[in-house]
C-alpha cells in the first residue's frame, strides 16, 4: 500500500494504473464499520482503489469540533491495508489548501437546505474538496455513504453541473446492533446518551412504518414523539423526495428520504432512511 501526502505523488501513484477502473473512497479516518463497507465495495469493483484520509477544515463551520475531531491515522492505514487499499492519500492541510487558496465551489440549493441550514458553509467545503479529490485522483467511480444522504444528493448535482465524469455509488447505512447508525462521532456518546441516540433509528423506523400502512404525516408525528420520549430536540426532522430534497407531505409512488439530525448531550447526530414506493 502507497500512503501519498503531496498531489504529484498521488498522481504519479495512480499513472501506471490509468488503463484500469479506478476507485475513490474519500474519508475523514476515524474509520469504523461504515467506511470499511465502502472500501469493500470498491475493492471489489475496481483494479486500483484509493482512500483519502482528510480532516477537511473547510467543512467545519466550529473550530472546536474541528480540533476535536477524533484522529488516528496508524490505526486508520492499517485498516485500509487489511481492507486491500492500493494507495492512501492523506495529505497536510497546507497541500491541499496552501495560502491564497480562494476557489470554492457551491451547489446553491441542495447545499443549503437541512444541515446546510444548520452548517452554513458546510456543503461548500464538502463539494469542494471533493472536486479536488476528483481533479487529482480522476476516478471512474467514487463511493459515498447513504448515511450522509444529503451529500451524496450534493456531489452527484456538482458532478453532474461541473460535467465530471465519475460514477457515483451510493451504499446503505451500517449500523451497530441496537440501530444506532456508525459515526465517528459516537466515541463522544456517554452512556446514558449512548442508550438515547438509539430513539434516532427507532423514530426513523417508526415513520417507516406508518407510512407505509398508512400516512406519512402521522409518522413524523410518532417518530417525533419517540425523539421527545428520549429527550431530544431534533434539529429537523423532515421527510423528502429522496432524489431532488424537495419537500414532501405524502408518499406519492417516489422514493422518499426521512432525515434527522440531532444534539445529544453535545454530540449532534444525523441519521435517515428512504421509503422505497
Ligand atoms: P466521513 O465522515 O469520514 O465519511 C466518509 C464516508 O463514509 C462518507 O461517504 C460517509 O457517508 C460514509 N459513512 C459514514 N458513516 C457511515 C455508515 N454508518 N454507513 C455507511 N457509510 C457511512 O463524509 C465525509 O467523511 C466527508 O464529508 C468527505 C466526503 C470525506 C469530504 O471531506
Amino acid at each position: 500500500m502507497i500512503v501519498s501526502r503531496t498531489v504529484a505523488d498521488v498522481r504519479a501513484a495512480l499513472a501506471p494504473g490509468r488503463d484500469g477502473w479506478i476507485g475513490l473512497v474519500p474519508t475523514m479516518g476515524a474509520l469504523h464499520g461504515g467506511h470499511e463497507a465502502l472500501l469493500g465495495a470498491a475493492r471489489r469493483s475496481c483494479d486500483t482503489v484509493v482512500m483519502s484520509l482528510f480532516v477537511n477544515p473547510a467543512q467545519f463551520g466550529d473550530p472546536t469540533d474541528l480540533n476535536g475531531y477524533p484522529r488516528d491515522e496508524g490505526r486508520d492505514l492499517e485498516i485500509a491495508r487489511a481492507a486491500g487499499i492500493d494507495v492512501v492519500f492523506a495529505p497536510s492541510a497546507a497541500e491541499l489548501y496552501p495560502p491564497g487558496y480562494q476557489t470554492w465551489v457551491e451547489v446553491t440549493e441542495l447545499g443549503a437546505i437541512l444541515e446546510g441550514a444548520h452548517r452554513p458553509g458546510h456543503f461548500r467545503g464538502v463539494a469542494t474538496i471533493c472536486l479536488k479529490l476528483f481533479t487529482i485522483v480522476r476516478p471512474d467511480v467514487a463511493y459515498f455513504g447513504q448515511k450522509d444522504a444529503q451529500q451524496v444528493a450534493v456531489i452527484r448535482r456538482m458532478a453532474r453541473d461541473l460535467d465530471f465524469p465519475v460514477r457515483i455509488e451510493a451504499l446503505p447505512i451500517v449500523r451497530e446492533r441496537d440501530g444506532l447508525a456508525m459515526s465517528s462521532r459516537n466515541a463522544y456518546l456517554d452512556d446514558d446518551d449512548r442508550v438515547r441516540a438509539t430513539a434516532l433509528s427507532r423514530a426513523l423506523r417508526r415513520v417507516e412504518q406508518d407510512a407505509r400502512s398508512g400516512s406519512l404525516a402521522a409518522g413524523i408525528e410518532a417518530g417525533r414523539s419517540e425523539l421527545a420520549a428520549a429527550g431530544i430536540d431534533p434539529e429537523y426532522f423532515e421527510a423528502r423526495d429522496a432524489e431532488d430534497l424537495a419537500p414532501v407531505a405524502e408518499l406519492d409512488g417516489r422514493p422518499v428520504l426521512v432525515a434527522v439530525a440531532a444534539q445529544v448531550g453535545g454530540t449532534r447526530l444525523i441519521d435517515n432512511v428512504v421509503i422505497e414506493p
